[in-house]
């Protein structure tokens, strides 16, 4: 006989939904919070707290430096994949902790180059302008699409077409965005380059880019303002990778494994815990109550929960392991309220996996998670590291699991057995910039909170009053007897654009 049967069955988050609650004047989106901690921390500094609930999951086709950025600026933070060498993960952490607003670092070329390489840089990174350096970096000019025609050029090299930088602006070892801007619009230009005292390229300033980078108010940043960095660990290198991210300036560490609830999980917490003391580490995933007190009780500082639900899983067909993430939410946030009575300490909870529209985000909230992890649905977007193909004229992004093939043939895997898959490869519809994606989602959720009387996440934490929908309402809740474009959607799904 099994240990334990549960014969209710588990539930999704998409089998439920919010009643409104009382809506006072003073829950307007604008005063609404989306302020959440990150990891719990004894000295609550500001670094580990989100000022949005979402993360990017550590996963190669979601969540490189390029995300780490992005994502740290608007408010909240990407888990960068360890399923990569120590030395490239540990470059990724540099590249976010050393990114200056406004700062590009762009591709150098080289003044032998010729016209066609490049063109063909410019059309995979979909950058116009690139500096020209020499061997040692020092700045030699710039090239841009005004400077080259492809079809009379191509054999041309670099040196023939580019400016000189004897006719270029530069400013010399400027740090500040409003210098920059000044020194731009002093010289009348576009482009800044930076140098050091010793004339070698630092970085460009665009001045398309300026007002947008002066106007990042939710930004996450370290003490220094410096972005915050999470970097994902495995249990198999951690000694070895974790020396390296530190090093490398990594604010938290986040253990990435399918299931956490073992003793290789439990061991990891506690050697980081006692050789990087001042170093956070996620625990996870778990799906129950017992994962959830042991890896707090190993250290974890926070736990993402979720298992067999992610877009690109096939954890549950092929090993039958899993749970519905509404029903793991609900058991573990009831741990976790009860390790806070019992101690006084908050444990974060992130749900990890198949969260794929806002509703399922602001449920998992209501629910009583702290923020949300996704893959999907920031794979589709041009921060991902992937690039955009054409499918029968739609633009797609590649997404693949890190137990499908394609991220298997890196040897210390989430999925150690190697016999056989967990995850599938596929492409996604691509979506465009992060910052236009957030602004439309925060602003659901935002919505949905007002709706149900609530000013901040803790507050949504208790006031939300959630009921299971039947298949039916699910239906009813989508267009229905009525023509979408020439679709009657009483026969036809309907699907949103998320
Ligand atoms: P999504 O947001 O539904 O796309 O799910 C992303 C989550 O799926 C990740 O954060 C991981 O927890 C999980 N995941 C990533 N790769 C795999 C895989 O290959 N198999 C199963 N789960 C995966």
């Amino acid at each position: 006989m099994a240990k334990r049967i549960i014969t209710e069955s588990s539930r999704t988050l998409m089998e439920y939904r919010l009643l409104p609650g009382y809506t006072s004047v003073d829950c307007s989106p604008d005063s609404i919070s989306l302020r959440t901690p990150l990891v719990y921390s004894e000295d609550n500094k500001k670094k580990y707290y989100l000022n949005v609930p979402l993360v990017s999951a550590a996963m190669q086709s979601v969540s490189g430096a390029r995300m780490g950025i992005e994502l740290a600026k608007l408010g909240g933070t990407a888990f960068l994949f360890c399923s990569q060498t120590i030395e490239s993960e540990a470059n990724m952490v540099k590249k976010v902790k050393n990114h200056k607003a406004g700062f590009v670092k762009p591709q150098k070329m080289k003044i032998d180059m010729k016209v066609k390489e490049m063109f063909e840089i410019r059309k995979r990174s979909g950058h116009s302008t690139f500096p020209v350096v020499d061997d040692n970096g020092l700045f030699l000019g710039l090239i841009s699409k005004w400077d080259y025609d492809i079809s009379l050029h191509s054999d041309c090299l670099i040196k023939e077409r580019m400016i000189n930088k004897e006719n270029i602006e530069v400013g010399i070892n400027i740090t500040d965005l409003k210098e920059a801007n000044n020194a731009l619009l002093e010289s009348h230009k576009s482009i800044l380059p930076i140098l050091d005292d010793q004339g070698k390229l630092v970085s460009m300033v665009f001045r398309k880019d300026i007002n947008d980078q002066l106007d990042f108010p939710l930004e996450v940043h370290d003490e220094n303002k410096r972005l915050v960095s999470v970097a994902a660990i495995n249990t198999h290198d951690h000694k070895e990778r974790v020396e390296a991210l530190v090093k490398s300036g990594v604010d938290v560490l986040a253990i990435d494994s399918s299931d956490g609830y073992t003793q290789y999980q439990a061991d990891a917490i506690k050697w980081i815990n006692e050789n990087y003391p001042a170093i956070p580490v996620i625990g996870g995933n778990i799906i129950t109550k017992e994962g959830f007190r042991f890896l707090v009780e190993a250290g974890a500082k926070a736990i993402k929960v979720g298992m067999g639900g992610g877009s690109i899983c096939i954890t549950q067909e092929q090993k039958g392991t899993g749970r519905g993430l509404a029903t793991t939410i609900i058991d573990v946030v009831e741990e976790r309220d009860k390790y806070f009575t019992e101690t006084g300490k908050y444990i974060p909870i992130a749900a990890d996996g198949g969260v794929t529209s806002t509703k399922d985000v602001t449920i998992a909230l209501a629910l009583g998670a702290d923020y949300v992890m996704m893959g999907r649905y920031f794979a589709r977007m041009d921060e991902s590291p992937t690039d955009k193909i054409v499918v029968n004229n739609r633009v797609m992004k590649p997404y693949w699991g890190e137990g499908s093939a394609r991220a298997q043939n890196w040897k210390a895997r989430r999925y150690n057995q190697g016999k056989f898959v967990e995850g599938v490869e596929g492409l996604v519809e691509y979506a465009g910039h992060l910052r236009d994606n957030l602004e439309e989602t925060l602003a659901k959720i935002k919505s949905s909170m007002g709706t149900c009387g609530a000013m901040n996440i803790p507050e949504f934490h208790q006031l939300a009053e959630l009921e299971v929908v039947s298949a039916l309402s699910i239906r009813e809740g989508k267009p229905h007897d009525i023509f979408v474009g020439t679709e009657n959607t009483d026969n036809n799904e309907y699907n949103s654009s998320e």
